[in-house]
C-alpha cells in the first residue's frame, strides 16, 4: 500500500537530498504494508529503526550542507528536523506499546514528509544553489 508516492514537485535538483528523500519516502510506505497487513512485529520493528537511520542520515547531510554554506535559517530548519524524529519516535512507542494507531501515524508522518520537503527543503535548495527565495504575497 503507497501512502505517499515520490511525485516531480518533490525534486529538489539536489541528487543526494533527492535520493534520501526517494528512501523516506519508501521507507514510509514499508512500514505501512508492514502494519496494514499485520506481519510479525519484527517486519514492524525493522521498518521503524530503517526509518529513522535513514532520517537521522538525511538530516544529517541537509544540515551539513547548511552550515557549510551559512544558511541563515538553519537553527528554524534543524528544529522542524527534531520534530519529525520525535514523531517516528512517538509512533516507535506507540507500537512498543500496542496502541493500535499506527498505521495512522504513518499516514501523519508522510504528510508531514511531504510538507517539510515543500515549506522547508525547497526553500534551503533555493539558498544552495543561489536562486532568490520565492516570495509568497499573502492576499487580504
Ligand atoms: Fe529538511
Amino acid at each position: 500500500m503507497t501512502i505517499a508516492s515520490w511525485n516531480s514537485r518533490f525534486e529538489t535538483g539536489v541528487e543526494i537530498i533527492d535520493a534520501q528523500h526517494r528512501a523516506l519516502f519508501a521507507a514510509l510506505n514499508q512500514l505501512t504494508e508492514a502494519f496494514r497487513s499485520g506481519t510479525s512485529g519484527e517486519h514492524v520493528k525493522a521498518g521503524l529503526a530503517a526509518l529513522l537511520t535513514y532520517a537521522a542520515e538525511h538530516f544529517q547531510t541537509e544540515e551539513a550542507f547548511m552550515r557549510e554554506r551559512g544558511y541563515p535559517d538553519l537553527a528554524v530548519h534543524a528544529a522542524e528536523h527534531v520534530r519529525l524524529v520525535e514523531r517516528a519516535h512517538d509512533l516507535e512507542t506507540q507500537f512498543r506499546e500496542g496502541r493500535p494507531v499506527a498505521m495512522e501515524l504513518t499516514i501523519f508522518l508522510a504528510d508531514l514528509l511531504a510538507q517539510h520537503i515543500d515549506e522547508f527543503d525547497t526553500a534551503m535548495v533555493r539558498f544552495l544553489k543561489n536562486e532568490p527565495p520565492i516570495v509568497t504575497v499573502k492576499r487580504l
